[in-house]
This record gives C-alpha cells, structure tokens and sequence, in this order.
C-alpha cells in the first residue's frame, strides 16, 4: 500500500493554513488560522494587513501541521502550495516560504490552482468519488461551474460575468448591517424569515448559458433598502436576507442540474465557502435526487480556505506527472 505524505500550504486571502495529507485523501493534520477577526473591523480583508499576519504565523503553522501529524520535515515526499487566484502578496508568503522549504529538504514541489484546490476537497470528504464529475466552486472570489474530466484535466462551462456568489452574499449582509463575512450570517438569519416576502431578480442570462451574473441582484437588493428608508417603511432583515438568498441558490442549483444533464453525467458536487450555504446545499439534494445525479459536497471545515484540499490538489496533479520549478511566481488572477 502506498504511503505518499503531501504537505500543503495555502495563504491566497485570510487564512494561513498548512495540512499533512496522506495519499490525497487521507486528512493527517489541517491547521488553519483565521485572520477574520483582524479583518472584521476593516468591513473586508485588507490585503497589506492580511500578508503581514501570514509572514508572522506561517512558520508555526507549519510546524504545528508537522506536529500534529506526528511526521518530520523528512518524512514529506510532496511540498504543494498555492500560486494563485488570491491576493499576490498574502500568495507570495506561502508560495516562498514552500520553495524554500522544497530547496533546502530537496523534495519535490507543486504550485496548486486554488479553485482546483477547493473541487478536490471533495476527494478527502469522498474517499470513492473519481473523476468525471460536475462541480459547482461557488466562493467569495469565484462562480465556476466546471467538468472535472479528469485529476489534472478541468473543463469550464461556465463563470461569473461580475460579482462572485459569495462576494454578493458578503455585500448584501454589509447594506443589512449584519457583519463580516456575511454569508454564513445571511443563511442564519434566513432560516428566521421568508424567502417568498420579495421578488428580487434571478439573472440566467441567455437561454443554455452556464454564466452567472450577481451584480443586478445584489443592486436590486440595495434599491430595494434605499428605497423602504426613503419611505421610513423598517425592512424585517431576515426576509430581505431569505429573499436574496433564494434568488442566488435557484439560478446556481438551476445552471448546476442543466449542466449535468447536458453533460449527461452522474455526480454533481459543490466546493468553495458558498458551499457550506444550508439552503444551497438543500436545493441541490433535493433536484440531484429528483434527475437521478448524486450529490457530493465538502464537509464546513473543507469548504472553507484550507490547506487540505490543496495538498490533494498537488498529490493528484503529481501523480498525473506535473511538477513546479522552484521560479514559479505567484499569479494573482490566475485561471483554471
Ligand atoms: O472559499 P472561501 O473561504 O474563500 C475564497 O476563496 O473566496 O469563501 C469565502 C466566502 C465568503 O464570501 C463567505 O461569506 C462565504 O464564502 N460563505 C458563505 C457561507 N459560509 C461562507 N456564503 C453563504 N452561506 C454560507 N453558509
Ligand atoms: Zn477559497
């Protein structure tokens, strides 16, 4: 049996995060520090402020994910990090500081596309999920829909043209007042409203088009505010929140089934920090079980930021023959 020990690091936004991950499956260690509670009062993450943390923390964690693992430095055959999409200086601290761990131990070294990373943190939830399959990555900076043909081969159907999904959910809580980050607030507090109580817009684009589009609603939303104070009219806050919220899970679950039944493919999974929203994931269950698809998504912890899923990124496109040179440079607007 192999025994193959990936160690991954991931600083693309505010988390610092590194993990020992046995065979790209098999979770020995995630360490994740949070930076939110730094950026909360910032209203966002402030990118200047986020690199200086990573730069502070990284080392530990890195020896805490070792530790907590119960392996050394040389026990490692893999060094994965991210490369990019983030913001390019919080990328250049983990980026740098696994090349020259990779240099000085002589082991091998992978640069991780994060978005790819966030699909194979199903991998680690799913020990029997294998390629081909359907992944909606749904996070605070990205709205993909993506064929997963195979570990190192991704086919995208469709993005965002504007706004990200969780980036609109973070903007819709900011105009509610309700904090930072606002997704997770939004799918609280909607559960206490009614999702009926306002028509906001759903945008599907042109007719079979995978693309998203979150900017008009999230300004219909906004209008909507403005214009109930103009009227001195108080808004009850978990409906707005619910409204809103159903609007974006029925054209992502929508855009999802249309695909997978186009493709017509067997498993459907979801991925990125969205994807721990509850009414998204209930939308999905219930239509994946209507067409007959199955349904696979990350566990709270997976959907978020972390190293895990990276170093199973890295383990798979290594297995598949890829390999990084120690040049490779952070990429801030990277694709897939
Ligand atoms: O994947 P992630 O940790 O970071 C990026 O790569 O962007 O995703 C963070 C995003 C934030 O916008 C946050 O508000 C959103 O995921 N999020 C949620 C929920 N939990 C996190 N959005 C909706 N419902 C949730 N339960
Ligand atoms: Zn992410």
């Amino acid at each position: 049996m192999e025994k193959f020990l990936t160690l991954g690091i991931e600083t693309s936004c505010d988390e610092t995060s590194a993990a020992v991950v046995l065979n790209g499956r098999d979770v020995l260690s995630n360490i994740i520090f949070s930076q939110v509670d730094i950026h909360k009062k910032f209203g966002g993450v402030v990118p200047e402020v986020a690199s200086r943390k990573h730069v502070e923390i990284i080392s530990a964690v890195v020896d805490e994910a070792l530790n907590s693992a119960g392996v050394k430095i040389d026990d490692i055959d893999l060094v994965a990090a991210t490369y990019g999409p983030g913001l390019v200086g919080a990328l250049l601290v983990g980026l740098s500081y696994a090349k020259g761990l990779a240099f000085s131990t002589k082991k091998p070294f992978i640069g991780v596309n994060h978005i790819e990373g966030h699909i194979c943190a199903n991998y680690i939830e799913h020990k029997q999920l294998t390629p081909p399959f359907l992944c909606l990555v749904v996070s605070g900076g990205h709205t993909h829909l993506v064929h997963v043909k195979d570990y190192d081969e991704y086919d995208i159907l469709g993005k965002t043209r504007d706004d990200a999904a969780g980036e609109a959910f973070d903007k819709v809580a900011r105009a509610l007042d309700l904090g930072y980050p606002g997704g997770p607030l939004i799918d609280k507090i909607s559960k206490l409203g009614d999702e009926n109580a306002i028509d906001f817009p759903k945008a599907y684009l042109e007719e079979y088009s995978f693309d998203f589009s979150f900017s008009g609603l999230k300004s219909a939303v906004l209008n909507y505010l403005n214009k109930m104070k103009m009227q001195g009219i108080q808004v009850k806050k978990e409906d707005v929140a619910a409204s809103f919220q159903r609007a974006v899970v029925e054209v992502l679950a929508d855009k999802t089934i249309w695909a997978a039944k186009k493709l017509k493919i067997k498993n459907v999974a979801l991925a990125g920090g969205v994807a721990a929203n509850s009414r998204l994931r209930k939308e999905l269950e219930r239509l994946c079980e209507k067409y007959g698809f199955n349904f696979y998504y990350p566990s709270n912890i997976l959907c978020t930021d972390n190293a895990a899923m990276i170093a199973s990124s890295g383990y798979f496109a290594y297995k598949k023959g890829r390999k990084s040179n120690l040049s490779l440079n952070a990429y801030p607007n990277l694709k897939i």
